[in-house]
């Protein structure tokens, strides 16, 4: 296992996870990486480590750098265990003589692992030298975690992001003018939605604060997937336009269906949202994952969402996605809901009542149907495509 060389002085010596699939339930088909970083100065720094499992690629990959040296600092920007799952197995194995975290990160480490000795909080704004080298400490509180911090080397203006900018994807090519825009695109919007989305006005105060630094890093390290080194401020930008949750012509539906009734229904929804040049997205939830509905709901205007109904209530697969999404708080977002049932539709009122719950402006009745659809109601379910697709036209 070998180090991957970023800069002079900085080396990239974190894991790929090739193989997972599932991460805390967003969906990884192109599994992701655990980044680490060393800086190479008068003192040794491990900036992050990498999930439990992975202690012995991350090592390997240091000691392929400094050898049987130990490392001087050790920086955790984040707490979440897939960044300090081997702080344990780290300290035991290089001797940091000091480990830096943000304020709230020393408490959050100790929350998690005990007592961790040689442990110290740096304020917002502290600075390290470290040989030709300064580190400058930055809080970037709930982006994502409370303890979050961001760490720049000031020379180098290389910025240590932890997860922000990051993205799920495992490549054994590391930088962004390696892989193609199509291809971190969809990487980094998916990461957006599922994992920064709730804090998109936090995101847009970090952006301000960084632009009022005059902060323009010439090198970005997220924890996750690939380095930006051609042009960062491309993720940046896409940051500033996503936290904007500005709507395009575009609309989700999202259903399940038990005997088909409630995806003819879907059907002939989207067919009218097409009819009016709505870009639409319809997913079964039995077949589409929570994480990849999350994804699509970025840049939508408009939520549509059936349920059959089970024993008086939705069904259970859209309890499952719409929880999650409420969580995401997506905000411009115009709704209805339909269904099929076959005693009473209260469910699917219910539905409706849940989906108002989550911040989306329901600007149509319920469109329902009893037991199977005749032709008279599914042409009511394309009349409602249409109806939804002007709702959005007014609304762009
Ligand atoms: Fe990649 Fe919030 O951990």
């Amino acid at each position: 296992m070998q180090a991957l060389k970023i800069t002079d002085k900085v080396y990239w010596v974190g894991a790929i996870d090739w193989n997972i699939r599932d991460f805390h339930g967003y969906t990884t088909d192109e599994g992701t990486t655990y980044n680490a970083f060393l800086i190479v100065d008068e003192k040794i720094v491990l900036v992050d480590t990498v999930k439990h499992g992975f202690f012995d690629q991350m090592a390997a990959r240091i000691k392929s750098v400094i050898g049987d040296k130990k490392i001087d600092i050790l920086i955790s920007n984040h707490s979440e265990m897939d960044h300090t799952g081997v702080i344990r197995e780290t300290i035991a194995e290089f001797k940091p003589s000091k480990i830096y975290a943000s304020m709230m990160g020393v408490k959050t480490l100790q929350e998690h692992f005990g007592l961790i000795e040689n442990l110290e909080g740096v304020a917002d704004g502290a600075e390290v030298n470290i040989g030709k080298e300064t580190l400058v400490f930055m809080d970037s509180k709930m982006l994502h975690w409370p303890e979050s911090m961001i760490c720049l080397m000031k020379n180098e203006n290389l910025l240590f992001s932890n997860d922000i900018f990051g993205m799920h994807y495992a490549s054994n090519k590391h930088f962004d003018d390696e892989v193609p825009q199509e291809i971190w695109y969809k990487e980094a919007k998916k990461y957006y939605a599922n994992i920064i989305l709730p804090y998109s006005n936090i995101v847009k105060a970090f952006l301000a604060k960084v632009k009022a630094k005059g902060l323009a890093p010439k090198i970005i390290c997220p924890d996750h997937g690939i380095i930006w080194r051609k042009n960062p401020q491309l993720i940046v930008d896409l940051y500033a336009t996503f936290a904007e949750q500005k709507a395009t012509k575009k609309a989700l539906v999202i259903y399940d269906t038990m005997w088909g009734s409630t995806a003819k229904m879907a059907a002939s929804i989207t067919d009218g949202l097409s009819s009016k040049g709505i870009e639409v997205k319809e997913f079964s939830l039995r077949a589409t994952n929570r994480s990849e509905v999350a994804s699509e709901i970025l840049d939508s205007a408009a939520l549509i969402v059936g349920t059959p109904v089970l024993n008086q209530e939705m069904y259970p697969s859209l309890g499952d996605t719409l929880t999650y999404l409420k969580g995401l708080k997506k905000t411009n977002l115009l709704g209805m809901v339909f269904g099929s049932y076959g005693w009473s539709p209260m469910a699917i009122t219910n539905l409706q009542k849940f989906v108002e719950t989550m911040g989306v402006k329901i600007v149509k009745e319920p469109t329902t149907s009893k037991f199977v659809p005749t032709e008279e109601k599914l042409k009511e379910c394309f009349e409602a495509g249409v109806f939804m697709a002007e709702e959005i036209g007014k609304n762009l």
